[in-house]
């Protein structure tokens, strides 16, 4: 009875459910990818209702490999991609337009215009955050304005707003039928519209941007009981216990519970967050300030995040939009090939560059070509654009911070790959470190699900569950390493400025 908790990790690329025993041992997994619709340059979509069926189908698979019912879990956990904004209808269910994806950049003239009274700095000491397309905020505001009937709708209280956090908390604890409508505070941080220090919407923001407080999900910690889920699913009565955006839930995974601590997640985009504690940190070097976590009544912990729109997502770009491989993994192959990148940068300004620049009208670059470049050389400079922007973060990091990192903890799909650690940890020059569990995002979002049910009984058990599985330590020679960020911070340079 009630041996395991499952947390649904709703992705950007996909939409995943894991369940975890005692120990932080995955005992079964369902994995299922969703459409990247792309309506136009720098627009970037997904089907609610698509993820929604998604999640349904992973529970299912979950728990079917592993031999499981709805009686051996003891909560649900949920974690999300972030920002990603959803409008729906509260009596059907409907949304009123796909899903607009964080990386989306359509919103630049919204924030331009917002921009115009008191510069993109005007929301940073309310909200810890420049005002950028990458936020809800602006989404919100374009479906209100450009979706027919949209701000009507809204302002008669007939929709409802929320990330994919809020989207999936809804429906699997009942939809119209009484469905929660609810978000927790690591969310909230992201939208642009919640107030670091009260935790609570700011009205004065909400008014700015013309978003009715009643589409609002009401802001809840990050680990307590919010309903149970319907009963017309799978997991029926099963306590919904805990909510952390992605991030957030991977730094608990890894148990970087405490201040000075630091994670840094390789998925889609790339991540870098580092615990300051209670204390809220305002950046001056680019990052954003954020919450960490909240556990029930207990006070919030805050963050600062390096927040890096495309590290993954320029592999698959490479697989599906150029079909330059046609597995992921082929690229470390063609990488491997080649001694160095032959002076080839990429730098993938898909979205814009976000941490540390914040350029919404940047858009990438390959720079360095030569008749001497070839795909194995492009393969290499695609991995190490990655690494180059983590180096850039941390540099933010310990510009911000009062004691530098030492080492840095890891974790998302791309650890596995072992030259772009070394280089990872030669470009830092401190030590790169791979825990045993990588699903730190799902991790955490079960710790936080399991905590508040009373299946962990406090941090110290989870801290007991982490261990170590592999390190990198930097064996670059300063020069070098310095020589190669001098030529990367001349690529960037070069993606400036780009959309008139
Ligand atoms: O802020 C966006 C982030 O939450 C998405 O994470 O892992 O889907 O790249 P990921």
């Amino acid at each position: 009875m009630n041996q395991y908790v499952i947390a649904i990790d709703q992705g950007t690329t996909s939409s995943r459910a894991i369940v975890f025993d005692h120990a932080g041992t995955v005992a079964s997994t369902g994995q299922m990818e969703h459409a990247q619709i792309f309506p136009h340059p720098g627009w970037v979509e997904h089907d609610a209702l698509e993820i929604w069926r998604n999640v349904r189908e992973v529970i299912a698979v979950a728990l079917a490999g592993g031999n499981l019912t709805r009686h051996d879990i003891a909560a649900v956990g949920i974690t999300n991609q972030r920002e990603t904004t959803v409008v729906w209808d509260r009596h059907t269910g409907e949304p009123v337009y796909n899903a607009i994806v964080w990386q989306d950049t359509r919103t630049q003239d919204i924030v331009r215009s917002l921009a115009a009274d008191g510069g993109t700095e005007r929301y940073r000491q309310r909200t810890g955050l420049p005002l950028a397309p990458y936020f809800s905020g602006t989404k919100v505001k374009w479906i209100l304005d450009n979706v027919a009937g949209a701000r009507e709708r809204a302002e008669a209280g007939d929709l409802l707003f929320g990330n994919t956090d809020s989207w999936v908390t809804w429906n699997l604890t009942g939809g119209t039928d009484g469905g929660v409508h609810i978000t927790d505070v690591t969310n909230a941080s992201r939208t642009m519209f919640m107030d670091l220090a009260t935790l609570a919407w700011d009205e004065e923001i909400l008014a700015d941007f013309g978003v009715p407080a009643s589409m609002l999900p009401a802001i809840k910690s990050s680990s307590e009981v919010y309903g149970k889920v319907a009963s017309s699913q799978l997991l029926r009565e099963v306590p919904v216990a805990g909510i952390l955006g992605d991030q957030q839930a991977a730094t608990f995974g890894q148990a970087a519970f405490g201040a000075g601590e630091a994670k840094n997640t390789y998925g889609t985009g790339c991540f870098l967050i580092f615990n300051t504690g209670e204390e809220i940190v305002r950046s001056k070097n680019g990052l954003l300030t954020t919450v960490g976590y909240k556990l029930g009544d207990a006070d919030p912990v805050y963050a600062l995040e390096g927040s890096i729109a495309v590290a993954g997502s320029l592999i698959q770009w490479l697989r599906d939009n150029i079909g330059m491989i046609s597995t992921a993994a082929e690229v470390e192959t063609l990488a491997a090939g080649v001694v160095d990148n032959g002076g080839v940068y990429i730098v993938p300004a898909f979205s814009g560059l976000f941490a540390p620049y914040w350029r919404a009208e940047a858009r990438g670059a390959i720079v360095g070509l030569t008749r001497f470049a070839n795909k194995h050389h492009i393969a290499r400079a695609a991995l190490e654009a990655t690494a180059f922007q983590v180096r850039e973060v941390l540099d933010a990091v310990n510009a911000d911070a009062a004691v530098p990192l030492t080492e840095l903890k890891v974790d998302g799909g791309m650890v596995a790959n072992d030259a772009l650690m070394q280089f990872q940890a030669d470009l830092l020059g401190v030590p790169v470190i791979r825990p045993t569990v990588t699903e730190t995002t799902a991790l955490g979002a079960a710790y936080a699900a399991g905590l508040a049910v009373g299946f962990w009984k406090d941090l110290g058990e989870l801290e007991a569950n982490w261990s170590e599985d592999k390190r990198w330590e930097p064996a670059m020679a300063p020069a070098e390493r310095e020589r190669q960020m001098r030529l990367w911070k001349k690529a960037v340079t070069r993606t400036f400025d780009w959309v008139d």
